[in-house]
């Protein structure tokens, strides 16, 4: 049942303590025979719980989870995405946008859908987003660990076919949740001058930036290699980046799933 307005059950340096404990992670406890170790049903239920209390644009919850559960979907989702640790982990979802379940919705109501496709990718990764982080942070306060998993983008054309997603249905990421069997380091943020701001926007010094990419560099550490961040950067978003090759990908699933704003 809905309960009652909370008072404060938590001080602020516990919820900040709570907040420095996240870490991504990637290996997972699992079963002696390596398969998933399930989550206790209540820990189950309080996560998805989680995800669809996440506040959501107009009321209309512009999203869907596909809970990945056979062992095969879970090997072709981790192959597709690139991303291996789909299979041990104790759950893995696919977080998608879905403006599909209300354009039905006023069908059946007898209503005539709009046609507002950059409308939809806008307001339907919102709500996917939101409803991850909730169920990611409600596995964090049960003591889980996770990873986002943005490999989606490497697969986009098998996972439609794969998950069966219909017109107005695109996979943001994949999110794995799992009882961490690595201790990842602290990973650093820039300063926090760079990302909030107030009243106007605050475009970065090249010092600031300099600075940032300082305090970034140990995200970037790889055995072998000095920790440089601006490689790392380069890697996915110069000229002839992973973003370049994922480009095209997206924007033909974006036409497939109905989802184009741009021209043809
Ligand atoms: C949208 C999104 C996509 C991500 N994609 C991947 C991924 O495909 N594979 C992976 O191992 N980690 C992925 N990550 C995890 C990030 O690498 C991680 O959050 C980042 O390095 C910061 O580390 P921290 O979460 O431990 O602080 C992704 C995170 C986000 C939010």
């Amino acid at each position: 049942m809905p309960s009652t307005l909370p008072t404060r059950a938590q001080s602020a340096e516990q919820v900040t303590a709570f907040y420095d404990a996240h870490r991504t992670v990637r290996k997972y406890v699992t079963a002696e025979d390596g398969s998933p170790l399930p989550l206790p049903a209540d820990h189950l239920q309080t996560i998805l719980h989680a995800a669809q209390r996440a506040p959501t644009d107009a009321t209309a919850q512009l999203y869907s989870l596909i809970r990945l559960w056979r062992p095969e979907v879970r090997a072709e989702v981790a192959a597709l995405t690139t991303n291996a640790h789909i299979v041990t982990a104790s759950e893995a979802f696919v977080v998608c946008a879905d403006v599909r379940r209300v354009s039905r919705v006023l069908e059946v109501a007898g209503h005539t859908p709009g046609h507002w496709p950059a409308i939809a990718v806008h307001f339907g990764i919102g709500d996917a987003v939101m409803a991850g982080t909730n169920l990611l942070t409600a596995a964090e306060m049960l003591g889980y660990q996770g990873c986002w998993i943005g490999g989606v983008m490497n697969g986009l054309d098998g996972l439609i076919d794969l998950l069966k997603l219909p017109q107005g249905v695109l996979p943001f990421a994949a999110l794995t949740i799992g009882q961490p069997a690595e201790q990842p380091p602290h990973r650093p943020r820039v300063p926090r001058p760079l990302v909030i701001h107030t009243d106007t926007y605050h475009d970065a010094t090249p010092e600031e930036l300099r600075e940032a990419t300082e305090i970034m560099n140990p995200i970037a550490a790889r055995a072998g290699q000095p920790a440089d961040w601006a490689r790392l950067m380069r890697s996915y978003f110069a000229q002839d980046g992973s973003m370049e090759a994922r480009e095209p990908r997206l924007v033909a699933a974006l036409k497939r799933q109905g989802l184009w704003a741009g021209e043809e």
